[in-house]
């Protein structure tokens, strides 16, 4: 029997479009031999709604998602929205939905696939036996704190209740449970009391509810140098919620691209929100050259995720790891190739139908 589910497609700015629309195309490609049927909604969020109607996240598209089993979303942003004097941006709209749908928790893998490790600006050897799971908390921090902006004095909150550390714990920990055991949970506890609290409730809850994972306290600082030091010694690391986007940033140059990221930012439920970690790259955008791979991983952890359709997801990822192994580059991966790798340099579109095409082999 066929299932079908209902995806919201929001393309933004940017490339965001471009990668969204190849994303689509795979997720196309490969319904039919899994029995999977989608239904396909696209709507307006970031600057391009703020272009059609003053505000970022248009009624009609939180009413959407809010429908929706899953979203998928490519960038928003850019340099046209980023007067600092401009009463609504952008991100506003990504923010608001996340807290909209409740997604607390932004799950970020950080996987190296063999055929890129000279893509990265690390050394190889250091990246020997990297996989990495970053748990982001993405409704709550510094991001969502009382705050006011004035013309000579502007603050922002760090504020963290008990149950927002406890839940997104939780998630971190059952997914160190199905992976290699071991949690590091980052903070700033040498100088935040929000930081001093949130290291009392994680170590209370792992003592209490997952004495079988290993648990580990970093500072921020530090993380941020273990890990282009030492990355493979990490398994999965959770974060509040501005800690955990400057380190997804970091992390992502252990693949090698901002380009090969992809995250999903979950609640409760199943429905989940689904985009790469990299922005809208403007300078870029409208050339079909954006690496849509960040986004068609997103996909695979959508059909994981909110769908439980596993075997479909893995289908996805391997239809990755074969285009890379046949030398497919998008430009960002390609400027760092190795002098003995033969690559073939494609745009988005090429890239996207090499994918296609490897979902057919086995
Ligand atoms: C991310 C982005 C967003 C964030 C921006 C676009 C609001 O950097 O998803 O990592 O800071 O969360
Ligand atoms: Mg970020």
């Amino acid at each position: 029997m066929t299932s079908t589910y209902h995806i919201v497609l929001l393309p933004g700015d940017g490339i965001g479009p471009e990668v969204v629309a190849g994303t689509r195309r795979v997720l196309e490609e490969l319904a039919p031999a899994f029995e999977l049927a989608f239904r396909f909604e696209t709507h307006l969020m970031g600057g391009c709604a703020i272009d059609a109607s003053g505000r970022p996240l248009p009624e009609e598209t939180l009413a959407a998602c809010k429908q929706a089993d899953a979203v998928l979303l490519g960038a928003v942003g850019g340099p046209k929205w980023s007067d600092p004097n401009a009463p609504v941006r952008p991100e506003q709209g990504l923010l608001a939905l996340r807290k909209e749908l409740g997604l607390y928790a932004n799950l970020r893998p950080v996987r190296i696939f063999p055929q890129l490790r000279n893509a990265s600006s690390l050394k190889p050897e250091v990246l020997e036996g990297v996989d990495l799971l970053v748990v982001r908390e993405l409704t709550g921090g510094i991001y969502f704190g009382p705050r006011e902006e004035g013309p000579d004095r502007s603050y922002d909150t760090m504020l963290y209740t008990r149950p927002e550390i406890e839940r997104v714990v939780r998630v971190a920990a059952r997914a160190a449970r199905r992976r290699r055991k071991h949690l590091t949970s980052v903070d700033k506890a040498n100088v935040l009391g929000v930081s001093r609290l949130w290291r009392r409730v994680t170590t209370e809850v792992m003592a209490n509810e997952f004495p079988d994972v290993t648990l580990e306290h970093q500072l921020v600082d530090a993380m941020a140098m273990h890990l282009i030091r030492r990355p493979a010694d990490f398994d999965v690391i959770v974060s509040g919620n501005l800690f955990g986007d400057i380190l997804t940033d970091e992390a992502a140059m252990l693949a090698g691209s901002m380009g090969m990221l992809p995250s999903a930012s979950l609640g409760e439920g199943t429905r989940g929100l689904y985009e790469p970690i990299h922005g809208s790259a403007p300078d870029i955008a409208g050339q079909g050259i954006a690496n849509p791979l960040a986004t068609i991983l997103s996909a695979a952890m959508m059909l994981r995720h909110s769908f439980a359709q596993e075997a479909a997801a893995q289908a996805i990822e391997d239809a990755v790891a074969r285009a890379l192994a046949a030398g497919y580059r998008t430009p960002d991966l390609a400027a760092v190739a190795a002098a003995d790798q033969t690559v073939e340099v494609v745009g988005t579109e090429a890239m996207v139908s090499v994918v296609c095409d490897f979902l057919h082999t086995d």
